[in-house]
C-alpha cells in the first residue's frame, strides 16, 4: 500500500530546510514567477553548468518553458519572501501575480527572461532536455544548461529563503563547521 499524504509528509520532515528558488519565464511580454524547492545545481567543477528543476504538469511556468526553452533561477534574497510565497498561491495563467508585488527585474544578457532586482543569485538558464516521468507523473524534470550567472552586486544582502516544513519559510542565519579540510 502506498504511503498517504500525511505519512510521506511526516517521513520527510527532516529533510528541512529546503532552499526556495525562483523560476522566472516570459512569454510575449508577460514576465511571470514561480517558486519551487525540487532543483538541483552541478558543482562548480562540472561542465558544462547544468540545472535540473522539477515543475508540476497543470502550472503555467511548465506551459511556458516548453513553448520557450529558457528561463531565469533566482535565489530570492530574505527581504523578498512575502512576495515570493505569494507567486507560490496563484497561477501565471490567469493571473498577472507580479503586479501584485514590488519585485522588480533588469533585463537578462543571454536569454529572454529578466532577473530578479536584489535575489542573492541569478542564473540563465537554456533547456537541453525534458523528462515527463511515467503515464501517471504529475511533474516534469527539465534540465537546462547555465548560459550566464549574475551575482548580486549587494554583498550585504546575501541571505536566501528556505522551506523549514509545513507552511513554514524562513532563513538560516548560522552554520557549524564540522570540518576543515578534506583528511
Ligand atoms: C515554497 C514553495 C515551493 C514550491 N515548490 C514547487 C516545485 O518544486 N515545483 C512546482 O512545480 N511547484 C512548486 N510550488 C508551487 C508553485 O509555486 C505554484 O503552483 C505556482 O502557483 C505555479 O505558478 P504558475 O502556474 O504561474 O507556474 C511551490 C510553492 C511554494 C510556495
Amino acid at each position: 500500500m502506498q504511503d498517504s499524504d500525511q505519512q510521506i509528509r511526516e517521513k520527510m520532515e527532516s529533510v528541512f530546510p529546503q532552499i526556495i528558488g525562483a523560476v522566472i519565464t516570459k512569454r510575449g511580454d508577460k514576465v511571470n514567477l514561480c517558486p519551487i524547492n525540487y532543483q538541483a545545481i552541478s558543482t562548480i567543477y562540472e561542465k558544462p553548468l547544468t540545472i535540473c528543476i522539477g515543475l508540476s504538469n497543470t502550472g503555467y511556468t511548465l506551459e511556458t518553458i516548453l513553448e520557450t526553452k529558457e528561463f531565469v533561477y533566482a535565489y530570492p534574497a530574505k527581504d523578498q519572501i512575502h512576495d515570493i510565497i505569494h507567486c507560490g498561491t496563484l497561477s501565471g495563467r490567469n493571473h498577472d501575480k507580479l503586479s501584485e508585488t514590488s519585485l522588480k527585474f533588469s533585463p537578462s544578457s543571454a536569454v529572454a527572461p529578466p532577473h530578479l532586482d536584489g535575489a542573492v543569485l541569478n542564473y540563465e538558464c537554456r533547456v537541453v532536455h525534458t523528462y515527463a516521468g511515467h503515464d501517471d507523473a504529475s511533474f516534469t524534470i527539465l534540465i537546462a544548461e547555465i548560459q550566464q550567472i549574475v551575482p548580486n552586486v549587494d554583498k550585504t544582502n546575501l541571505d536566501k529563503i528556505y522551506s523549514l516544513g509545513g507552511h513554514d519559510y524562513g532563513a538560516i542565519t548560522g552554520v557549524d563547521v564540522l570540518q576543515t579540510g578534506r583528511e
